[in-house]
């Protein structure tokens, strides 16, 4: 397998870098918004890009042709068409488990013949068969519960990226969900998801699809673990070949489990676990919105795929999106972007993009093992739209952080009345003109003062009514949230961070800053339920312990 040979010069060090710095110290760090619309008035239509079903408007960002011209050749200099085509083209990309990085492969045409020489590649079109036959049994009813049932309430249990994928794509896709079929999630480890659930479920009419890439996550075995007594104390043994379906890569966990052969998924290692959706671990969504829409789904980040591999750069969405945050992570020193979506049928896309950018490129240490020289991993936030405003807009309209945004703008409501989407619309169009223009403080006073307040006595809270302004912010628009158009939507993100990642050095694509965590609550669990002393920690852990111990056998 032929290996991508890898930019060993850090990113601050290449001549691309140094430009844009002096390009940010001479010419952007004073520019305003308003000013870079008033020197040109074709600026909208110069810095707005449509592909496919996605209008992006970056002309409220802090860019000039000389920024993007930059930019652009900073992608050049890292590299970012190479390791684009390595990973197309199966590269084991993901050096430090040796593996190669294939999302894109699970939404392509076998006749893209993409990357077909690696193992399990070859496998996904028949996966994928198995996967519509059992839908279409289950929503055909002839896969049914053990006593005869329709098999309605789909329970995905899982975490992660084996949670986040299908609790964010079904909400999302709501409007899709076949009639009579309903999606649930259990997910974290505290088991009061389940103990809601299982309040006002029929085991009857229970499917829990389990999803784990490894079926070894502590938090998803335990509650599928309760989920298989909740199942046999009600219907049995035999219950469990009925009532459960899984997809993981490790087949002989799933054997052990007592996944029925028939109701079982694999997926391949060279799948990351927030990359996954697509494989598998959408069956539960592929149950609920069916298979046509799940295929249109993965169409639609195939049309985003063979866009960010095709496109020329000045074009390709996903790599101007990529560029312009690591212009404002390392040059403007923004720490946090925040994804407001105009539809709340996407608030878990926030928490969704948050594992998808933090845990791809939340690293410190480059992939030729040398710590990285600037700052890494975007922090993502973020909360449906007109809700977002009523919490923490304050802060992003008059607080000293600074904090780019992406607006995500559907025109048309799904099922719901237009008119109310208008008004989201109107919402969401007036906030990123806000934080664009602002309100000067002059204008302020003038208000007060027409509103019969003294000159003087007005400045004071004209001060405190001062929109700074310049505040800089992405609009993402399409006409509906499609299947096919949430497959672009999540397919832009996904590339947009693998730029980000080629351009700091950075392998985007392990999460060992996930196992120290893991490790010691495992070594911890015994010693909370157990008057076992504690060996390892410190004082304060100790402390807490004890602390616990004695709270937990209080009556
Ligand atoms: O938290 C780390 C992680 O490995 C994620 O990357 C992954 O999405 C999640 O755990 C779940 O893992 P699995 O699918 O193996 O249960």
């Amino acid at each position: 397998m032929p290996e991508r040979k890898l930019s060993a010069r850090y990113p601050t060090d290449l001549a691309a870098w140094r430009k844009l710095r002096e390009h940010f110290r001479e010419d952007m760090r004073k520019r305003t918004l308003r000013d870079l619309f008033m020197r040109d008035s074709s600026r909208f239509s110069r810095f707005s890009r449509q592909f496919g079903s996605l209008h992006i408007d970056l002309s409220k960002n802090l860019v000039s042709a000389k920024t993007l011209k930059l930019l652009l050749r900073l992608a050049r200099e890292t590299r970012v068409a190479d390791a684009t085509a390595a990973m197309f083209s199966g590269d084991r990309i993901n050096r430090s488990e040796n593996r190669s990085v294939l999302h894109v492969a699970l939404r392509a045409e076998m006749s893209d013949q993409l990357a077909l020489d690696v193992p399990g590649v070859p496998d996904v079109w028949g996966t994928l068969t198995a996967i519509e036959q059992f839908v279409s049994d289950v929503q055909g009813g002839r896969i049914v519960g053990i006593n005869g049932q329709r098999l309605t309430e789909i329970v995905n249990i899982g975490i992660g990226g084996s949670d986040l994928g299908p609790v964010m794509a079904s909400n999302a896709l709501r409007h899709y969900w076949k009639p009579g079929m309903n999606f649930h999630s259990v997910s974290n480890i505290d088991g009061t998801q389940l103990v809601d659930l299982t309040e006002r479920l029929n085991p009857e009419e229970t499917l829990f699809v389990i999803c784990s890439k490894t079926f070894t996550t502590l938090e998803t075995m335990t509650n599928a673990e309760q989920a298989k007594q909740w199942i046999t104390r009600q219907l049995g043994d035999e219950a469990v070949a009925h009532h459960f379906a899984a997809a993981s890569t490790n087949h002989e966990a799933m054997d052990a489990f007592g996944i029925n052969p028939a109701y079982r998924f694999g997926f391949w290692d060279w799948v990351g676990g927030r990359y996954s959706i697509w494989s598998a671990v959408g069956l539960s969504l592929a149950l609920v919105i069916g298979m046509q829409a799940f295929r249109d789904f993965l169409a639609g980040a195939r049309r985003m795929d063979l866009h960010f591999r095709d496109a020329r750069p000045e074009e390709n969405l996903p790599l101007l999106m990529g560029l312009v945050s690591v212009w404002y992570n390392n040059f403007f020193g923004a720490a946090t972007q925040a994804v407001l979506p105009y539809d709340n049928r996407l608030d878990r896309f926030p928490a969704y993009l948050q594992q998808l950018h933090m845990e791809s490129n939340g690293k410190g240490v480059r992939e030729d093992g040398r710590p990285v020289k600037a700052k890494t991993g975007t922090i993502i936030w973020g909360e449906a739209g007109s809700n977002a405003q009523h919490s923490f807009y304050q802060l992003l309209h008059q607080g000293t952080r600074f904090v780019p945004v992406d607006f995500i703008l559907p025109v048309k409501s799904s099922g719901c009345s237009q008119e109310q989407q208008d008004l989201a619309i109107a919402n969401c169009l007036a906030q990123s003109e806000a934080l664009m223009d602002g309100y000067a403080a002059k204008q302020a006073v003038l208000d007060l003062v027409a509103r019969g307040m003294d000159e003087r006595d007005a400045k004071t809270p004209a001060a405190q009514r001062m929109h700074p302004g310049n505040r800089p912010s992405t609009t993402i628009l399409f006409e509906r949230l499609t299947p096919a158009v949430l497959g672009q939507l999540i397919a832009l993100y996904e590339h947009k961070v693998f730029v980000e990642g080629v351009i700091w050095g950075i392998n985007s694509f392990d999460q060992f800053g996930v196992e120290l965590g893991k490790k010691l609550a495992t070594s911890l669990a015994g010693s909370v339920s157990t008057a076992t002393g504690y060996e390892g920690g410190n004082d304060s852990t100790r402390y807490l312990l004890e602390l616990v111990r004695m709270l937990r056998t209080n009556n």
